[in-house]
């Protein structure tokens, strides 16, 4: 992450010099003042005072106030860019994980690491890093004045940062402890919440409103206890490094006062020195509490880090082919979601092009899992899966998922117009009216025609203005713009009630034309239409052929196509 960081400082090099110019261009002018004023000081003791050494000064305060607000301006905008810049890279890295991701993280967890955690690290980096900077100058700077100033004083200064380090560095420690529990807890919070949000239908039909006012209290409560836990430690950190401080400055004033009664110092030079030494003062609290600050963002950050480090897919590796007329063959693949648990087991088929192949089988048997490898959102374990000669491991993702149509029984529409819905993601720029003929194509014209603003009409969030059949022929539509080379059709019509199903069918119908279509079918008649049904329990294909021929020999798909679908006579008339 630092690598990250440190690159986009690279892009703004002037800036940054420039910052970090001013800051010790005003922190030298700051370590000038108290010289000065020594001066006045010893010439109103000596009463030899002069006009032009006192404007000398105020001149220089000017001069000094500019010098860094110049400095806090441009570090500020340097950490601001540098937090944009990261926050972009988070984004894209998050865009670009596999699948599994976001099926083990909960949508709201990855917004809020998004967020709030790069959030946290934003502040760091634009207000703390920038007043760090200035404070470690001015204090070389100061530290060396003392020393010349008088170096037996500036000793005793030294004396109490083994001090200062015995209260910081174990507090740094439960510091970065509680704030990654913190950025944890906040990040459930909002997974919770925004789920609770999204699903707020379940949780009014089922009386839970109370329920989950406890619950999310709780949660808040606990994340209360920990910020306030953690505001505790910092507090009590400051408040003893001010207390240390605190008895230096006196035993200084007791020690300074006992030299000039024996007139070794005058009383400018103890005055100068303790104006030099609430120049040492304010930035060590600072850079103290920088340790602090920097062990929290360490904790809070652990999340991006992690994050980062994570693979990406590469969606361009390999050689591009053309799906279109070459046959699919799974060859002895294995495959599983979670170690040890096997999903597939040793599966094999052929499919030629052009031909409908119809996967059934009970639930949970694998057969959404196949076309999830088909589309490569999971690496096989063992095996291959090829298009003719060419292992689709061997074919850029973007190539290969440009060519596979998907409609599955929940389509995701994006909230926006139809045509919004329609063109998104594609490559190539389409007319209005080739929105219109897919719609047409997908049997939604009709619908759509009727909408107050035709294909400019807005369809809410998910597309929930629309019923779901219609939204099913949008997502036809959909396909046939991007005309695929092959389709996955995931019963697709298996949440609609018979009146749409039929239209949605027909739609089905003309998408499958002349192309090669694997589907996962509920409904007999698809079954009957398929050139080759792969019958799949458990992960294992146990049967393989047409219709007929499986009837006859296999006896649980017999069964089956009995039962699931729930009528007896249509599959006996066909048998
Ligand atoms: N994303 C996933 N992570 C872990 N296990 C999964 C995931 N998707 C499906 N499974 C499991 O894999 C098996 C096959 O699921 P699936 O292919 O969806 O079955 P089908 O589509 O035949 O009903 C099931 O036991 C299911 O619990
Ligand atoms: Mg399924």
């Amino acid at each position: 992450m630092y690598n990250i960081l440190l690159k986009q400082l690279k892009i703004k090099k002037t800036i940054f010099l420039l910052g970090i110019f001013s800051s010790l261009l005003s922190t030298v002018i700051s370590l000038l003042i108290p010289i000065l004023s020594k001066n006045i000081i010893d010439a109103v003791s000596g009463k030899n005072l002069s006009l032009s050494s006192f404007s000398n000064v105020i001149l220089l305060f000017i001069f000094q106030a500019a010098a860094s607000t110049v400095s806090v301006v441009s570090l500020s905008y340097i950490g601001e860019g540098i937090v944009g810049g990261f926050r972009i890279i988070v984004w894209e890295k998050i865009i670009s994980l596999r699948i599994r991701y976001f099926e083990n993280n909960k949508s709201g967890e990855i917004t809020s690491l998004l967020v709030n955690d790069t959030g946290v690290i934003k502040n760091f980096i634009s207000n703390k890093i920038p007043s760090l900077i200035t404070s470690v100058i001015s204090l070389i700077g100061a530290v060396i004045i003392l020393m010349c100033i008088d170096y037996k004083m500036t000793l005793l200064i030294f004396a109490v940062f083994p001090i200062l380090l015995l209260i910081v560095l174990p507090m740094g420690r439960k510091i970065k402890h509680r704030s990654q529990q913190y950025q944890q807890e906040l990040s459930e919070f909002t997974g919770y919440a925004n789920q609770i949000i999204s699903e707020i239908k379940l949780v009014k039909y089922s009386n839970s409103e109370n329920y989950e006012k406890k619950r999310g209290t709780t949660q808040l409560n606990s994340l209360f206890r920990i910020g306030f836990n953690l505001t505790k430690i910092e507090s009590l950190g400051n408040s003893l490094i001010l207390l240390v401080m605190t008895s230096m400055l006196i035993c200084l004033l007791v020690f300074g006062a006992v030299r000039i009664s024996k007139q070794e110092i005058s009383t400018g030079t103890l005055l100068a020195f303790l104006m030099y030494l609430l120049q040492v003062i304010s930035p060590t609290i600072i850079i103290l509490s920088f340790v602090n600050q920097l062990k929290s963002v360490q904790g809070a950050s652990k999340r991006v880090i992690d994050l980062l480090e994570l693979d990406v897919e590469d969606l361009s590796k390999g050689q591009e082919i053309n799906i279109e007329n070459q046959p699919l063959k799974f060859k002895n693949v294995n495959f599983e979601y979670d170690y040890g648990i096997n999903v597939l087991k040793d599966v094999s088929f052929e499919v030629q092009p052009k031909h409908t192949v119809a996967f059934v089988g009970p639930s949970g048997a694998g057969k959404t899992t196949i076309f999830g490898l088909i589309e490569r959102f999971y690496d096989l374990k063992e095996g291959d899966i090829l298009f003719g000669n060419h292992s689709i491991l061997d074919v850029p993702i973007k190539n290969l998922r440009s060519q596979v149509g998907y409609v599955s029984q929940e389509n995701s529409l994006l909230s926006g117009t139809i045509y919004d819905n329609l063109i998104y993601g594609l490559r190539f720029s389409v007319s209005e009216n080739q929105c219109i003929q897919a719609l047409s194509q997908s049997c939604a014209l009709e619908f759509v025609n009727l909408l107050p603003k035709g294909i400019h009409t807005n369809i809410g969030e998910k597309g929930t203005k629309l019923s779901g059949g219609e939204k099913q022929r949008i997502a036809i539509a959909r396909a046939f713009l991007r005309s695929p080379k092959i389709l996955l059709l995931d019963e697709a019509t298996a949440n609609l009630d018979s009146s749409s199903e039929e239209v949605v069918q027909q739609a089905l119908k003309n998408l499958m034309r002349e192309r090669m279509t694997l589907i996962i079918a509920h409904r007999l008649s698809t079954v009957i239409d398929a050139d080759k049904i792969i019958f799949i329990e458990n992960g294992q294909i146990t049967g393989e052929g047409k219709h007929l021929e499986l009837i006859k020999s296999h006896s649980l798909y017999k069964e089956y196509v009995e039962s699931q679908f729930m009528n007896v006579k249509e599959s006996q008339s066909y048998s």
